[in-house]
């Protein structure tokens, strides 16, 4: 994929934009610049000293975005990074405060759309799902290792999956005969349980999500990288985040609502526990989604939630 032009339409656009509101001066992260969509966009909108720190821990990523934005811009500096990492980061580029933060979470279109990076159903490729791919673990090793027992639960938690102990019986029963290597393989005995599917959604969406969660401890590490960047941000700095799925979501709606200094109890306690300490404003009641316009445009939209927050002057 390296070097070959992908035509990419960053998610909500212009919402994000709106949202940010880029000043020229200012100094922003871009969490997940996969392709360099959302980025090529706040770059074109600073003026030295203004400047965007872009981190991704997907090289491929970083080498197609380097590619199509590095060379044009003196105030962008790219990294190989988690944005778990960001608080470190930012203090070795002795930056203390920010203006605003992106974060654009979950899987890209270049790692999608590549059959040997094995995150698609569609396409044969090694079942890998590896983001980083300096990390150990791939699908294939949890597809391979996991009891059955744990592949029930990995697949319930982290794909929501209704049929998560047939699903893991049928993986067990057939890696007992050979080893499950790749994706289309996968996929068939998820839909040998499922049945065909019906309409738009392939029957080993959940499945797939779900080892792709676990492989990149996707959930894992989101509170706190939202947490962080909170604590980073200046008085009346802005973060925004897309998620495309509703465990995520979930997370960064709570996190908001804490900061907000609101009530996150699971359900009304007696007494209320929340520190109810006023960090943010939300600006977003709800969730702001796509357009009908923009999903048939981009159908990868349509799962995309996005919130946002101004840290409190
Ligand atoms: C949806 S894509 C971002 C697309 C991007 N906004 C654009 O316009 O091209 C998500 C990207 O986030 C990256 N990513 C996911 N988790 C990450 C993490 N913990 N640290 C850094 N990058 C991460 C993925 O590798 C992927 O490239």
């Amino acid at each position: 994929m390296i070097g070959v032009v992908v035509e990419h339409l960053p998610v909500l656009l212009d919402e994000v934009l709106k949202l940010l509101q880029v000043r020229k001066e200012g100094v922003y992260v871009d969490c997940t610049l996969g392709l360099g969509g959302h980025s090529e966009a706040i770059l074109s909108r600073l003026e030295a000293p203004g400047r965007l720190i872009a981190l991704d821990w997907d090289q491929e990523a970083l080498e197609e975005a380097s590619d199509r934005l590095g060379s044009r811009h003196d105030n962008l500096q790219i990294l190989h990074e988690s944005y778990q990492n960001l608080p470190r980061v930012l203090n070795g580029l002795q930056i203390p405060a920010l203006d605003g933060c992106l974060m654009d979470l979950g899987v890209s279109s270049l790692q999608l759309d590549s059959p040997p990076r094995g995150f698609s159903f569609r396409q044969e490729g090694p079942l890998d799902m590896r983001m980083d791919s300096r990390s150990e673990t791939t699908a294939a090793d949890l597809i391979g290792r996991l009891s059955e027992q744990e592949l029930a639960q990995l697949f319930h938690r982290n794909g929501e999956e209704k049929a998560a102990r047939r699903i893991a019986a049928a993986v067990v029963a057939r890696r007992r005969l050979s080893p499950i290597g790749t994706t289309t393989e996968l996929a068939r005995i998820v839909e040998q349980v499922k049945g065909p599917g019906r309409g738009r959604i392939h029957p080993a969406t959940q499945v797939f999500q779900a080892l792709r969660i676990e492989v990149n401890s996707e959930l894992a590490g989101l509170e706190s990288a939202l947490q962080a960047v909170i604590s980073l941000l200046r008085p009346g700095g802005r973060l925004v985040v897309i998620a495309f799925h509703s465990l995520e979501d979930r997370i960064v709606k709570n996190v908001f609502r804490k900061a907000a200094g609101r009530c996150v109890c699971f359900r009304p306690l007696e007494v209320c526990n929340c520190p109810r300490i006023t960090e943010v404003k939300i600006l977003t009641r709800k969730p702001v989604t796509a357009s009908d316009q923009e999903v048939r445009e981009n159908p990868r939209a349509r799962s995309a939630k996005l919130r946002a927050v101004e840290k409190e002057v």
